[in-house]
């Protein structure tokens, strides 16, 4: 690992040692009737709003698996560009196919160049779900339409902290404290990684270079973290509170304890290992070929 995110590795144990004080601290409140009877009002679920549609349909649970498998590249794209280290190969575009522009094209590393191409293919799976979620009703699982979800977010992190979990079904509606993240992931952290990413990228217009490269590029790693802290967060929990049932709804799109949402998830994690062992400079540079220049 390069020694620029070397400081990055005190957050695991920063991190660990936060976790056991805040259970602790959950544990302890969870003691107290105030607390008891805000659990006991506000349990953890907002009403449904009118038009939620139940269960998940075919293209959210495609939509949802080449996300994680998009993003597992992309950090370690991410990764290899912060590491300094000389990359094995560069890319510069040829100047006469369908993009043309004045200026001629600037070399990227080769692993620029692929988080490029996995960023393009990230961003137009997001954006046909972002589509699609408005017509299906889906959106209504995702933005909260009251305030109430505060209080109920509140109550089901204490719960989730003092290892107590609310009892959740993601299937009909989810908690409101997944309502929130989820929310926040794809309407806020995701176009926050796009516009940051852009800014860093040579097709940044110079008018605009007004807008500092610093704080954006520290912003774009910030987001990086963020995913995967969420991911971690997420999939442990996904795992934690009845793991068949909710591997079922994401995976297999069905509502029952059966063993095929889990084995749908083990080939999803197949082709994800897959896609991390081929996708090394010979491939690459082949496939860069297409469309550029390649140069060692
Ligand atoms: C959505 C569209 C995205 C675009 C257009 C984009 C673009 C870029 C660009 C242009 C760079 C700088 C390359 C250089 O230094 O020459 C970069 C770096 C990086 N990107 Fe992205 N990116 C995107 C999404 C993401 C996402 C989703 C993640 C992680 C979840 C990510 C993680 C990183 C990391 C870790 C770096 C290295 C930053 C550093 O250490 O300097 N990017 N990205
Ligand atoms: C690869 C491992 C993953 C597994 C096993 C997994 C599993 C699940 C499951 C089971 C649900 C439905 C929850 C329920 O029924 O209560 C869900 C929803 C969701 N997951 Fe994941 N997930 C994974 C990775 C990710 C990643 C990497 C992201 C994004 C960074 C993500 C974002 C979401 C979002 C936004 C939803 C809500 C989707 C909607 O309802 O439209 N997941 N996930």
């Amino acid at each position: 690992m390069a020694r620029r995110w070397i400081p990055l590795l005190w957050l695991i144990p920063i991190g660990v040692v936060l976790l056991v004080a805040a259970v602790l601290v959950a544990q302890w409140l969870r003691t107290l009737p105030d607390i008891q009877s805000f659990i006991a009002t506000h349990p953890g679920e907002t009403a449904i709003p009118a038009g939620t549609p139940v269960g998940f349909p075919w293209w959210l649970q495609w939509q949802h698996a080449l996300n994680a498998f998009f993003l597992l590249l992309i950090v370690r794209t991410g990764l290899q560009i912060g590491s300094g280290k000389r990359p094995p190969a560069f890319w510069t575009r040829r100047n006469d196919g369908l993009i043309r522009t004045k200026n001629p094209p600037r070399r990227l590393s080769i692993h620029v160049w692929f988080h490029l191409v996995l960023d393009a293919l990230w961003v137009l799976n997001g954006l046909l779900y972002w589509v699609l979620l408005f017509p299906t009703g889906q959106w209504l699982r995702l933005v909260p339409v009251s305030w109430d979800v505060v209080p109920h977010a509140l109550s089901v992190g204490i719960q989730y902290l003092s290892l107590d979990w609310p009892t959740h079904n993601g299937w009909i509606h989810y908690n409101a404290l997944q309502l929130l993240m989820y929310g926040f992931t794809v309407f806020v952290a995701a176009p926050l990684a796009l516009f940051t990413g852009l800014r860093l990228s040579s097709i940044w217009p110079p008018r605009l270079a007004f807008v500092p490269e610093k704080p954006v590029r520290a912003l774009h790693v910030f987001v990086m973290l963020y995913f995967v802290a969420f991911t971690v967060v997420h999939v442990g929990l996904v795992l934690a509170t009845g793991a068949l049932r909710n591997l079922n709804h994401m995976y297999a799109g069905r509502d029952d304890e059966s063993w095929i949402g889990l084995v749908v998830f083990a080939g999803s994690l197949v082709v994800m290992i897959v896609g991390w062992v081929v996708a090394r400079p010979a491939l690459l540079t082949r496939l860069a070929a297409l469309g550029g220049a390649v140069r060692r």
